[in-house]
C-alpha cells in the first residue's frame, strides 16, 4: 500500500490515480490523521499544497514515525516541509514558477532518475522556493528557474520534487513515480481489477457470511457493479430491488431490469410510477420535487425490504471521491466528509448494516472492474443519470403527459447521439421541458405548444461541464426529428451555457 498524506492540494486525488495507474494501491488520508498502524504501508507520499511552510498556520504533522523509516517523496509543498523542518531554507520565490519548465542536470544515474532524460518537461506551481537544501540532501535536479527541483536525504530513502510528477504536463512524471515506488520502494505492480475482485470478493464472504443484504438498483454503472461483485460473494443471498418511479428514460425499466436478469441477478422490479406521480401532483418547486421523490423512494423500498426476511445488511454503490476527507481549501484543520448515503437516509428501526463494496475505488476504476467482471461495455459507458431522473428536467409541475413528452424527445436524442457515434465522446445528454408554449405553423394550421432544450456536456466529475459543440447537421436533424414525430412539441433549443456558472441539470 502508499499512503498519501493530503495537505490540501488541487490535485492530491491525481497522485492517488497515478500510482493506482501503476497498479499499486493507494490510500489518500488527512495530513493530521496519520495511521496509527503504519505497518502496511510501503512508501508514504505528501501532497502540494495551497498554505505556506512559512507562514504561522502552517500544516506541521509529526511525521518521525515516516521520515528516515519508510520511502518517503514528497511533492511541491511536501519537498518545501521536508527542507524548512530539517535544517534547509524555504523563501518566497522572486520569479514566477507555475507551469511548464525543463528539468536541466538530472543525475540520472540514480535509481529515481533512472530512464529519464535532461530536458524533460515539468509541471511547476508554487510561490515558494527552496533557497537552502536540508541537512545531509543531495541535490538531484534543477530547471532554468529552480535551484532545487529535486533532492533526496543521504542514508534515508527519502527524496522530494518542487515539480508535480502528477500532472500529465509532465512528461515523465508516471515513470519517476514508478522508480519512486517500485524501483526504490520495491512495490509490487500486481493491483489490478482481476485482483481487485478476487480480494474483495473474498472479504464480502467473510464478512457477511450467511447474512442477506438487499440493494437497490438504480441502472447505473456503480450500483451494478456493486451488485455482480456481491452476487459473485453471496448469491442468493443478495436480493436487489428495482424501483420504477415513473421518472426514468423511455423503456429504461423493462430494458434494464432484462438486462440484470440476464446477468443472473436476483432482482424484485416494483413498478411505482402511479405512487410517485400521485405524490407530485401540482409541486413544481425543484427542491419540493427532489424532496418528494427521496422520500417516495424511500416508503417503496421500506416496504419492499419489509417484505425479505431477515435481511441484516444494505448494500451500496459508493465510490472512493464520495468519502475521501478532503483538506479544506483554505488549508485549515476543519476536513470535511461528504455523507453519501444513496438511499437517503433509511428508518433507524431498520438498523441495517452497511456494505459498500466500491467504496476505495475511483469511477474509472469501477469501470474496469465491471468489464472484468464481464459487465456489458453499453451498461458500463452510460452516461450519469439524476436520481430523481426526468422529473428534474420537466420545469415546473409534473404530470404524466409531460412525461410522455419527455422520454421520447430524450429516446430520439440519445438514439441519435449513438447511431452518430457521439455518445461516448459526451459526459452526460439529455432533455429538458420548458414550462413554455410558443406559436408555430404546421402545414396551414397555428400552433401554440411545449418547447424542448437539448442540453450535451463534457466533463470529468459533474463539478465543471462545458456544453459541448455538437455538429449542426445532427442538431438540425434531430430537432426536425422531434418537431415531425412528438406531438405537442413545436421548437427545439439547443443549451449553451457552461457549468459555471449554470448548472447541467435545470433544476
Ligand atoms: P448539476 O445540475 O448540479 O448536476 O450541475 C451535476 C451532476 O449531478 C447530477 N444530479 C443529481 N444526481 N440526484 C442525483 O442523483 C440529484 O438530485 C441530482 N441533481 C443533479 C446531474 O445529472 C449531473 O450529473
Amino acid at each position: 500500500n502508499v499512503l498519501i498524506l493530503d495537505f490540501g492540494s488541487q490535485y492530491t486525488q491525481l497522485i492517488a490515480r497515478r500510482v493506482r495507474e501503476l497498479n499499486i494501491y493507494s490510500e489518500i488520508k488527512p495530513y493530521d490523521k496519520v495511521p496509527e498502524d503504519l505497518s502496511i504501508f510501503k512508501a508514504v507520499i505528501l501532497s502540494g499544497s495551497p498554505i505556506s511552510v512559512r507562514g504561522e498556520n502552517t500544516l506541521h504533522p509529526d511525521l518521525s514515525k515516516i521520515k528516515g523509516k519508510i520511502p518517503l517523496l514528497g511533492v511541491c509543498y511536501g519537498a518545501q516541509y521536508l527542507a524548512h523542518f530539517n535544517g534547509g531554507r524555504v523563501e518566497e520565490s522572486n520569479t514566477r514558477e507555475y507551469g511548464r519548465a525543463n528539468l536541466a542536470s538530472i543525475k540520472n544515474n540514480e535509481l529515481f532518475f533512472e530512464g529519464i532524460q535532461a530536458g524533460s518537461q515539468v509541471w511547476m506551481s508554487h510561490s515558494d522556493t527552496i533557497k537552502e537544501l536540508p541537512t545531509n540532501a543531495v541535490q538531484l535536479a534543477s530547471t532554468a528557474d529552480v535551484e532545487n527541483a529535486a533532492y533526496r536525504i543521504e542514508g534515508e530513502e527519502t527524496y522530494a520534487i518542487q515539480f508535480h510528477p502528477e500532472v500529465y504536463h509532465s512528461k515523465d512524471g508516471t515513470k519517476l513515480l514508478e522508480n519512486f515506488l517500485v524501483k526504490i520502494a520495491g512495490l509490487k505492480q500486481d493491483w489490478t481489477p482481476d485482483a481487485f475482485v478476487e480480494t474483495t470478493v473474498q472479504e464480502l464472504k467473510d464478512e457477511i457470511g450467511n447474512e442477506k443484504v438487499i440493494l437497490g438498483l438504480s441502472g447505473g454503472v456503480d450500483s451494478t457493479v456493486a451488485a455482480v461483485l456481491l452476487n459473485k460473494a453471496i448469491g442468493k443471498h443478495l436480493q436487489c430491488i428495482f424501483v420504477n418511479n415513473g421518472l426514468l428514460r423511455k423503456n429504461e425499466f423493462k430494458n434494464v431490469l432484462k438486462q440484470y436478469e440476464g446477468m443472473g441477478l436476483n432482482v424484485k422490479g416494483v413498478d411505482a410510477s402511479a405512487r410517485f406521480l400521485k405524490a407530485l401532483a401540482g409541486e413544481s418547486d425543484p427542491e419540493g420535487k427532489r424532496k418528494i421523490i427521496g422520500k417516495s423512494f424511500i416508503e417503496v423500498f421500506d416496504d419492499e425490504s419489509h417484505k425479505i426476511e431477515d435481511a441484516k445488511w444494505l448494500g451500496q454503490g459508493t465510490i472512493y471521491p464520495d468519502r475521501i476527507e478532503s483538506v479544506s481549501a483554505s488549508g485549515g484543520p476543519s476536513a470535511v466528509i461528504k455523507s453519501h448515503h444513496n438511499v437517503g437516509g433509511l428508518p433507524d428501526y431498520m438498523k441495517l448494516k452497511i456494505v459498500e463494496p466500491l467504496k476505495m475505488l475511483f469511477k474509472d476504476e469501477v469501470r474496469r472492474v465491471g468489464a472484468s467482471l464481464g459487465i456489458d461495455a453499453e451498461l458500463l459507458g452510460r452516461h450519469p443519470f439524476p436520481g430523481p431522473g426526468l422529473g428534474i428536467r420537466i420545469l415546473g409541475d409534473i404530470t404524466a403527459e409531460k412525461v410522455a413528452i419527455l422520454q421520447e424527445v430524450d429516446h430520439i436524442f440519445v438514439s441519435g447521439l449513438k447511431e452518430h457515434g457521439l455518445y461516448d465522446a459526451v459526459w452526460q445528454a439529455g432533455a429538458m421541458l420548458l414550462p413554455v408554449n410558443s406559436v408555430g405553423v404546421m402545414g396551414d394550421e397555428r400552433t401554440y405548444e411545449k418547447c424542448v432544450a437539448l442540453r450535451a456536456v463534457e466533463s470529468t466529475d459533474g463539478m465543471t461541464a462545458d456544453w459541448v459543440n455538437l455538429p449542426y447537421e445532427f442538431l438540425q436533424k434531430i430537432s426536425n426529428e422531434i418537431i415531425n414525430k412528438v406531438k405537442g412539441v413545436n421548437r427545439v433549443v439547443y443549451d449553451i451555457s457552461s457549468k459555471p456558472p449554470a448548472t447541467i441539470e435545470w433544476e
